[in-house]
């Protein structure tokens, strides 16, 4: 149980800056996420941790300790990398036991440590089984099985669940998850999967070009984030976003967003700080409702473009001057390409951006 402390990491290839002055503290105990797209840094942020690659500045602790100058074998971090780096010709059984023989562990010791973790992993009766005879689950469950056995203070997990199908992936979450809360230990999960991220982590990192852009609990991050890029990564379908510019009329501040307006006089105090009148509408496509008719809380009509059914509900894609933007269709809601509908705003939900900053306006 340690708590991971970094400290104005940097880190950088070729000339190239991968990690950029990233200051970061990760609780004892905690399920901790990183959601950045690829290339975003987050292997080369793993490694840091790992001590398989070292910074050009600041520092990693471990549970205060400072361990710049651990070589990674005595860090007590096992790291699960993205592609499982199992052997395929060994057998469960010899890929588990592996780091132990590394470690020259008694044989008896051995047998009963990875018989054990077999055990809590369900995969006892793969143990003489080879590896490239294996379905992706049970690969994953070795590779999480191999990382398990030394029994390690931190576990770092690279993608682990990228290789498998959508259904597997569900299954494994719930299951690292309970893994995670069973052992009571650190873990740090990479992943560029805004769910996967959103559903697992007790908080989160979101990482872009290296840099860390905002750290909180899931929650937060989705209802408040800082800037256009934290919006744009969490919510699927993707928040949408339109530009306008702002004014003053009759005491209320307006947003023409191309041909209709929006009030925005409850953001006022806090438009004060915006570089200038340009900004940026966003709006979550399940804040949005969509109408047949055009109501008195209307906030404009729109085009049906695309009808993108889902089984329970129904995504529409809807034309608005010359740009498009996603919706949910309310239940039962018939619509083809052509059709003229309404959509309101719910004025609550609604996101502003600095233009030029791409900050919140909060
Ligand atoms: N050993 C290296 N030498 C040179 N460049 C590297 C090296 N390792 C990583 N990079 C570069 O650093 C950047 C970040 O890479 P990294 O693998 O950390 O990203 P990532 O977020 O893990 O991406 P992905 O989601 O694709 O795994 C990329 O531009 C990558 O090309
Ligand atoms: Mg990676």
């Amino acid at each position: 149980m340690v708590k991971v402390t970094l400290q104005n990491l940097s880190k950088t290839f070729g000339g190239k800056t991968v990690i950029r002055d990233l200051t970061l503290e990760i609780n004892e105990q905690e399920f901790f996420c990183i959601l950045g797209y690829p290339g975003a840094g987050k292997t080369t942020l793993l490694r840091l941790i790992a001590g398989l690659e070292k910074q050009d500045k600041g520092d990693v602790y471990l549970d205060n300790k400072l361990v710049n100058n651990v070589h990674a074998s005595h860090r007590d971090v096992a790291m699960i990398f993205q592609n499982l780096a199992l052997y395929p010709n060994r057998t469960v059984f010899e890929n588990m036991a592996f780091p132990l023989k590394v470690r020259k562990m008694p044989r008896t010791e051995l047998r009963n440590r990875v018989q054990e973790v077999a055990k809590s992993l369900s995969i006892e009766h793969l143990l003489d089984r080879a590896i490239a005879n294996l379905s992706g689950g049970e690969k994953q469950r070795v590779a999480i099985g191999r990382a398990l056995v030394r029994r390690p203070q931190v576990f770092l997990m690279d993608e682990p669940l990228s290789n498998l199908d959508a259904l597997l992936r569900l299954e494994m979450r719930v299951e690292l998850k309970r893994l995670q809360r069973e052992l009571g230990q650190t873990f740090i999960y990479a992943t560029p999967d805004q769910l996967e991220a959103m559903s697992m982590g007790d908080r989160m990192a979101t990482l872009s070009e290296g840099q860390l852009q905002q750290v909180d609990v899931p929650e937060v991050l989705y209802n408040k984030p800082k800037n256009q890029f934290v919006a744009g990564l969490l919510g699927s379908p993707a928040m949408n976003f339109m530009e306008g510019s702002c004014r003053q009329s009759d005491g209320r501040t307006l947003l023409d967003v191309g041909s209709f307006q929006i009030d925005i006089t409850r953001f006022h105090k806090a438009l004060e700080r915006a570089t200038g009148p340009e900004l940026i509408l966003g709006i979550r496509p399940e804040h949005i409702k969509v109408t047949r008719q055009r109501g008195p809380n209307s906030t404009c009509e729109v085009v049906v473009y695309v009808v993108e059914p889902l089984g329970g509900e129904m995504i529409l894609h809807l034309g608005v001057d010359g740009g498009l933007i996603k919706a949910f269709a309310p239940p039962g809601f018939e619509a083809k390409y052509g059709d003229h509908v309404s959509v309101e705003f719910d004025p609550n939900r609604i996101y502003l951006f600095d233009k030029k900053t791409e900050e919140a306006i909060l």
